[in-house]
């Protein structure tokens, strides 16, 4: 797809490289990893001078980076927002300078959707849902309560708040699953350890731990071995992304089912700033598509994941 996308026509003048601002969320997970290299690797493939900034999960610094992009006259800004909510005034900014923006991965919540050409990315609330559905197949004889702690991702960002309701949505058909505690683990593993160990201490009994990405998940993992529990055994954990560390955590039984998520949107995002920069019409959504995994998927798909 990154070949095609260099090869579509552009309104670029041939000598000029086309030039992409790219402010990316972060580092936080292994995901975002696979993502940040993706986008690198395929607007090299495609030709483009990517100019590309960390906003380390804080908004302002990703606005701040959007503004710059905007004084440096770009083609095309593309850009992950870490929350929802709070972009009206930058992106009228680029607008009103005409630059095309192109939203990846994460959605933002503006009601004006000519603020942006597309928002390519998964379907969290989906996710979250496929997620929901292993949990309420597994427990669908279970008499008594089953006793759920939720690590959610980053507070305001668009992959926590659809995982969580698209979850929810889906095991309230079952009032025996139960979330009883919830908290932000920020998407990192650090973080996800840190508050697992604070469910693990505060609550007796946990049967299932729903974390919103892999690397929550592993540093659980390392909380509940640290507590003398079995992961995936004594606690069944439910996770989403599927990097390569997860996806061998499922191998090993410590984690019962994860839900890809995929970061792989670099080829797909070139593509789009071809086609915005020759004036084509794209869809206002470009949705990725994705599976999950058992543990035996799991065992299966290792050897070959890349990221
Ligand atoms: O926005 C995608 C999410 O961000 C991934 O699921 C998570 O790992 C990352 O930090």
């Amino acid at each position: 797809a990154a070949e095609s996308a260099a090869a579509s026509e552009s309104s670029q003048p041939a000598d000029k490289k086309v030039v992409l601002g790219f402010a990316q969320v972060g580092a936080e997970s292994g995901w975002r990893s696979a993502n940040t290299k993706s986008i690198q690797e395929s607007a090299a493939t495609a030709g483009f001078d990517l100019k590309f900034s960390d906003a380390q999960q804080k908004q302002e610094n990703q606005i701040k980076a959007i503004r710059s992009y905007i004084q440096q006259k770009v083609d095309v800004i593309a850009f992950s927002p870490v929350v929802e909510s709070g972009w009206d005034t930058v992106l009228k900014e680029a607008k009103e300078a005409g630059i095309p923006v192109i939203l990846t991965d994460r959605a933002v919540d503006s009601e004006d959707t000519s603020l942006y050409k597309t928002f390519i990315g998964s379907d969290f609330v989906e996710e979250g849902r496929k997620a929901g559905q292993w949990l309420v197949d597994q427990y669908k004889d279970a008499s008594g309560e089953v006793n759920i702690v939720e690590l959610q991702g980053t507070t305001g960002s668009a992959p926590a708040n659809d995982r969580k309701s698209g979850f929810l949505d889906v095991i309230t058909s079952n009032p025996n699953l139960k979330i009883i505690a919830s908290q932000t683990g920020d998407f990192t593993r650090a973080k996800g350890k840190e508050v697992m160990q604070a469910f693990l201490q505060a609550n007796k009994k946990i049967d299932v731990l729903y974390a919103h990405n892999d690397d929550m998940a592993l540093g659980a993992i390392q909380a509940i071995e640290a507590a003398g529990l079995k992961p995936g055994v004594d606690i069944k954990i439910i996770s989403v992304d599927g990097v390569h560390d997860g996806i061998q955590a499922a191998s090993e039984g410590k984690i019962n089912f994860i839900v890809e998520c995929n970061p792989l949107l670099g080829p797909q995002l070139m593509t789009a700033v071809n086609d915005v920069l020759a004036g084509k019409d794209i869809p206002l959504r470009i949705v990725t598509e994705e599976g999950t995994f058992t543990s035996e998927q799991a065992l299966a798909a290792l050897p070959n994941r890349q990221y």
